[in-house]
């Protein structure tokens, strides 16, 4: 496989100011992240709310610049690309496809606007496009004059994935793709996810709370912590054997609770961490049932572990010890 997208020490900071007399403080959203996008691959990404997934996803679509850090489409730089060319290669698909859909216009114009703005053709070929999309992702011509507020939120969906597929890009970043959708709707839309996949040999970064859902499609998965990769292992190598004790917690609450005895305990006690005053060392470490004293003093950089990659100092040669 060759890596299709490559993001490279890359930091999102967010300034939040406090009031007229208080100082701004910096909140690192993503805080150092390393990853590669190989060409077909479904790159799951996981972690907690607030861990930093939409922000890292806004940067690889070129909605949000890097605070430090590169990120490269075939080895170019995406500030260097420009938002348009990026735009025929990269396309997302949101949670809400109500509020990523203008209301006021029709259903084949919304589709039809990327061809528009790249210039592509007359108003009839456009048109006759986004029809054929609409009808490849499962809406019949029929829908092409209706407005979004006349669909149902599985057909808001279909229209989204078809404006995002219309260019024909190479990746698509589903951002919480399903979670707005009823239960029965959304695995309608994952299926067609995976069957465009199939068509188009599209590449996907797929992020969901859905770790069922991510077992399911995902081909590898990164599971995040406080802004940054914990592991990054072949889907079916981190369902079965997790290395990150971050990991094995979060997974581990894949497994369907036994009816009547509840979820089942994650051993995550504390809560998620105020990411504006993160724990010095490594950010899991008042969660973590091993930690030891180097886990509070040093954040752990990233090594490799057969073909995974886990930030975990019972994996690093120079502390293994100190965890046996
Ligand atoms: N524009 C912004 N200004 C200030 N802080 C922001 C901004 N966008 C995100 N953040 C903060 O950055 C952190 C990461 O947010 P992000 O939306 O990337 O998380 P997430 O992993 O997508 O969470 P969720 O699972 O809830 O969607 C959060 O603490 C969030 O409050
Ligand atoms: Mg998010």
């Amino acid at each position: 496989m060759t890596a299709l997208m490559e993001v490279a020490g890359v930091r999102r900071d967010f300034s939040l100011s406090r009031g007229l007399f208080a100082r701004a403080r910096t909140l690192h959203a993503v805080d150092g992240i390393d990853l590669t996008l190989e060409k077909g691959e479904v790159l799951g990404i996981v972690g907690e709310s607030g861990c930093g997934k939409s922000t890292l996803a806004r940067m690889l679509l070129g909605l949000l610049p890097p605070s430090a850090g590169r990120i490269t489409l075939d080895g170019v730089d995406l500030a260097a690309l420009g938002r348009r060319k990026l735009a025929a290669r990269v396309q997302p698909v949101f949670q809400d496809p109500y509020g990523s859909l203008n209301p006021r216009k029709r259903i084949a114009s919304i589709v039809a606007l990327p061809l528009a703005v790249h210039d592509m053709g007359d108003a009839a070929y456009r048109r006759k496009r986004a029809i054929d999309m609409l009808e490849r992702v499962g809406l019949p011509a029929r829908f092409a004059d209706s407005y979004p507020g006349q669909l149902s939120g599985g057909q808001r969906q279909r229209v989204a994935i078809a404006r995002a597929l219309v260019m024909r890009p190479e990746i698509v970043v589903c951002d919480e793709p399903t979670s707005a959708l009823d239960v029965s709707v959304q695995s309608q839309i994952l299926n067609l996810l995976m069957d465009l996949r199939q068509e188009f040999g599209l590449t996907y970064v797929f992020i969901s709370h859905n770790l069922a859902v991510v077992e399911h499609i995902a081909t590898r998965v990164a599971v995040m912590y406080l802004g940054r990769v914990v592991e990054l292992a072949a889907t079916a190598e981190i369902f079965a054997s997790a290395r990150h004790p971050y990991s094995q917690a979060l997974l581990a609450s894949v497994l369907t609770p036994e009816p009547g005895k509840g979820v089942p305990d994650n051993g995550l006690g504390l809560a998620f961490p105020d990411p504006l005053d993160p724990p010095p060392g490594c950010g899991f470490n008042p969660r973590c049932l091993y930690a030891r004293p180097v886990c509070k003093a040093t954040a752990p950089a990233a090594v490799a572990d057969g073909a995974a990659r886990v930030a975990c100092h019972a994996y690093a040669p120079l502390y293994r010890k100190e965890f046996e």
